[in-house]
């Protein structure tokens, strides 16, 4: 297969919140709409937030967390996009930082400078969202051309049901122009 052969290749940057457990349906619309898709994860995230079993299961491919020894061949192809889903409050603030400290940060960064459409669905609780730093960092990604979809707190509502994550509005972000 050609590289114009192929399908555009969507890298899932999954961080340690909770809401993680649900990302399989991330995943599944975005093959649904004709994405390729290899999951990139912090190493907090592989703790067990999320079925790593499942997601290798589902996507084909092994899971990256970890930078690979430089004999090894590059696992996925170069990303067409990004989304980062759940994003916490931890690896905005890296990212804005340039803090490259684990792979999913530093795929990030160079994914950012390279260009390459990235959309990011931040499940932060308001008490943190409301840090200056954080504020700050949502500043400067914007201004680097990132997409952001809307706040999402993950905190239980009167009713102690949780409102469902937008995972699908991730891939709306990269649709738009
Ligand atoms: C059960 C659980 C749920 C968490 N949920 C969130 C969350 O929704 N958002 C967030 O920013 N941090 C959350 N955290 C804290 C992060 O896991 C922690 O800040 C971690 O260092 C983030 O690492 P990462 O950004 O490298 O994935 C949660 C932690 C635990 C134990």
């Amino acid at each position: 297969m050609t590289p114009q052969d192929r399908k555009p290749f969507l890298y899932v940057v999954v961080c340690a919140a909770g809401i993680a457990t649900g990302v399989s349906k991330l995943i599944t619309a975005a093959q649904e709409r004709d994405w390729e898709v290899g999951v990139i994860a912090t190493p907090v995230a592989m703790g067990g937030f999320f079925d790593t079993a499942a997601v290798e299961a589902q996507t084909g491919r092994p899971i990256r967390s970890a930078w690979r020894s430089p004999a090894d061949p590059r696992p996925f192809p170069p990303p067409d996009a990004v989304v980062v889903a759940p994003a916490t409050f931890n690896t905005v603030n890296k990212w804005a930082a340039g803090l490259a400290d684990t792979l999913a940060v530093g795929t990030l960064c160079e994914a950012a400078g390279l260009g390459v459409p990235i959309a990011v669905l931040p499940c932060v609780a308001d008490a943190l969202a409301a840090h200056p730093a954080y504020q700050d960092s949502l500043i400067r990604l914007r201004g680097m051309g990132v997409r952001f979809g809307e706040p999402y707190d993950g905190m239980p509502g009167e009713d102690g049901g949780r409102p469902e994550f937008p995972w699908d509005s991730a891939l709306d972000l990269l649709e738009r122009r």
